[in-house]
């Protein structure tokens, strides 16, 4: 028997319409009709159809009705946090110099190192429950603080197993995600380990664990070369290209990920208008983030504006890491949405439910409309654009119980 329920008593419905970019639905007094776990019919209540009529009643209790948030770009396992170098930021000292010093990311990489795989499991639960408890419902996850072999392939098992248990998750291979200090700086042969042994032995080790593989694309880091045969020998793997693109400098990450057809090129802080024209053509998602650009302090926001009028179906995500953002909170990522890439609302929201769902390639989340999955939030708000207006007000949906 199929299991059919109607939600009713809703002060009204937004969603995205997934057959248009930018256009959203906003349905006053709406009625949302599930079977089997996905939507079935969204509409008036006044308009619900007869073969409805006698079924099940979920009481909505007079909330706005959303999807469910998407983040697709967290970095959520790692072990240890840098609020000692933060302070050290908040003195003056720029985050390129603490990397430069074996700092940043590495420094993680020794904590991450040293977590056992219980430990990762047990503090990525607890992410996940947060970001839960905000309203994400699905959250794409990269490896990346382990920077070798042994370490990338623990971070890769405590990603399998958050999904065993029913974590709604797409894992992105990202052992390139800086130099690994054994290689001493040489980026070449540290590329090359990459390409040619990691991602082939992290794939054959962790058969269908991961959907994507990224590459830190940055001056210092890895050049474009380099980033294109990283991504290159994952495509041969079957992983999707990702890349943090053009993040603290200009590099062609942009246009290396139109060229390679990338699901997302991430950060796009210094991204330049040819990058934008061509991820439009090609179809990649800029991803945006602005709670790093905040956090790290810098002057230079993501052109939103601009990538959205070169026809790009702009993304925003958290990059929760515990060096440029520490933040899972879904809410303070539409706010800098709306409040500094200059955003519309119904844009920014746009951006967190269905381009977020469609960088990973999932067409029945970020939307309400049939297919769907039910992943439905519940806001005691009499409007929706609350959630940006009270800028501080620590907000939590209501969900559907199973
Ligand atoms: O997306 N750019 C590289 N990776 C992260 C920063 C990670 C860290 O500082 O630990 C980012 O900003
Ligand atoms: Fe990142």
């Amino acid at each position: 028997m199929s299991d059919r329920r109607v939600l009713v008593n809703l002060r009204g419905l937004l969603t995205p319409d997934p057959t248009r970019t930018w256009a959203v639905d906003r349905i006053p007094d709406a009625a949302l009709a599930l079977e089997d776990g996905r939507v079935a019919w969204l509409g008036r209540r006044a308009d619900l159809p007869a073969a409805w009529t006698d079924t099940d009643r979920v009481d909505g209790g007079g909330a706005w009705a959303s999807p469910g948030f998407v983040d697709p770009h967290t970095h959520l396992l790692f072990a240890g946090n840098r609020s000692g170098e933060f302070n050290r930021r908040l003195q003056g000292v720029s985050y390129q110099d603490i990397a430069s010093e074996g700092g940043g990311i590495r420094e993680t990489v020794r904590a991450t190192r040293g977590a056992t795989l219980e430990e990762l499991v047990a503090s990525g639960e607890s992410r996940l429950q947060a970001f839960r408890e905000r309203g994400v419902v699905h959250l794409e996850c990269k490896t990346g603080y382990g920077l070798e072999l042994e370490a990338e392939s623990r971070l890769t098992a405590a990603y399998a197993e958050l999904k065993r248990s029913g974590w709604s998750l797409d894992v992105t291979l990202l052992p390139a995600h800086d130099l690994t200090p054994e290689f001493g700086g040489d980026a070449e042969a540290n590329a090359q380990a990459v390409a040619g042994a990691w991602l082939p032995e992290l794939v054959r080790r962790h058969p269908g664990v991961a959907r994507f593989c990224d590459v830190f694309v940055e001056a210092g880091v890895f050049n474009v070369d380099q980033g294109r045969r990283i991504l290159e020998a994952g495509q041969r793997l079957g992983l999707t290209p990702r890349v943090h693109a053009d993040e603290l400098s200009w590099t062609g990450g942009a246009e290396l990920a139109a060229e390679l057809g990338a699901a997302s090129a991430d950060h796009l802080m210094f991204c330049s208008e040819e990058g934008m024209k061509a991820m439009a053509a090609a179809d990649v998602t800029p991803v945006l983030l602005p709670g790093t650009t905040l956090f790290l302090g810098m002057r230079d926001w993501a052109p939103a504006r601009k990538l959205i009028e070169s026809g790009c179906r702009v993304a925003l995500a958290t990059d929760f890491n515990p060096g440029s953002c520490p933040c899972l909170d879904p809410l303070t990522i539409l706010r800098l949405g709306c409040l500094q890439l200059r955003m519309t609302f119904e844009e920014a929201f746009t951006a967190m439910t269905l381009h977020a769902a469609r960088s990973l390639r999932h067409g029945d989340l970020g939307h309400l409309h049939p297919g769907a999955r039910a992943e439905v939030l519940l806001w005691d708000v009499e409007e929706l654009l609350e959630l940006v207006y009270w800028v501080g007000e620590p907000y939590r949906p209501r969900f559907l119980s199973a």
